[in-house]
């Protein structure tokens, strides 16, 4: 049995991509990247993936990642990116230019599975949630191993606005917040998602995980909180997993 997959990651800055050995997690090259198209709209996107899948001349199952709501491999909404993403069918689109089968997941539900199954919240039973501070706030929530997607916590409500526009990390990485100041309205948004869910333990990705003992004095909650462990890997590796998995049976 073929235990490699292909995994690509669209991010706001880059489109990024690897083969992936699905029996251990592990890249199986050096990823490639190619920036995101800022100025155009998905097929601009699309070629990115093209570009990426190509530079490794592979022909087999490709999972790709989208900052957005993905069911059935169709985009329900994609508030970060640029250009029209809603409703768009991106797993047929993606099918007709890479012409290989292919799986389109939220981008942190990918990582968030990646990390469950092999980083963080490895051999952890119960629930765990992953959430991504980045330019948004990306969520995703493993029951045993089992993902719940596009529970896109980032948009729930808190101190009278979307969560993700409290304490994003580009609030602090390009905007007005001081690190500290950042770091306390996350431990407030932790907080307020574990007192709802009752999560085993929460793990912090996104670009922010690289600072986490700094996040981690500013912590008061009451579970087990530790960081990403794959990095900017876990995306393209969650991707790889989903070409295997029953939710985008395309
Ligand atoms: C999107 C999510 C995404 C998160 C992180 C949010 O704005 O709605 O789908 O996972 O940003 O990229």
């Amino acid at each position: 049995m073929n235990d490699r997959a292909f995994g690509v990651d669209i991010g706001g800055s880059g489109v990024k991509g690897a083969p992936v050995d699905l029996s251990d997690g592990v890249l199986l090259a050096e990823r490639m990247r190619i920036p995101t198209p800022t100025d155009g709209g998905p097929d601009e996107v699309f070629e990115a993936v093209r570009g990426v899948v190509d530079a490794f001349a592979w022909d087999g199952p490709v999972g790709v990642t989208v900052p957005g709501v993905v069911n059935a491999g169709i985009v329900r909404s994609a508030v970060n990116l640029s250009g029209d993403w809603s409703s768009l069918d991106a797993a047929a689109r993606l099918e007709a230019v890479l012409k290989v089968r292919v799986s389109v997941v939220n981008d942190a539900d990918a990582a968030g599975l990646a990390e469950a199954a092999y980083g963080a919240g490895k051999g952890i039973a119960g629930l765990v949630m992953v959430l991504t501070f980045g330019t948004g706030i990306g969520s995703a929530l493993i029951l045993d191993g089992v993902l719940v997607p596009n529970t896109e916590f980032g948009h729930l409500e808190f101190n009278g606005m979307e969560a993700e526009h409290y304490a994003a990390a580009r609030l602090h990485e390009d905007g007005p917040l001081s690190f500290e100041e950042w770091a306390n309205r996350a431990n407030e948004v932790i907080n307020h998602f574990a007192f709802i869910f009752s999560p085993d333990l929460v793990i912090v990705g996104g670009g922010i995980s690289k600072e986490f003992d700094r996040l981690a004095a500013h912590l008061t909650v009451p579970t087990r909180v530790v960081p990403a462990t794959l990095r900017n890997g876990a995306g393209i590796v969650g991707a790889a997993m989903l070409t295997r998995g029953p939710q985008d049976d395309v």
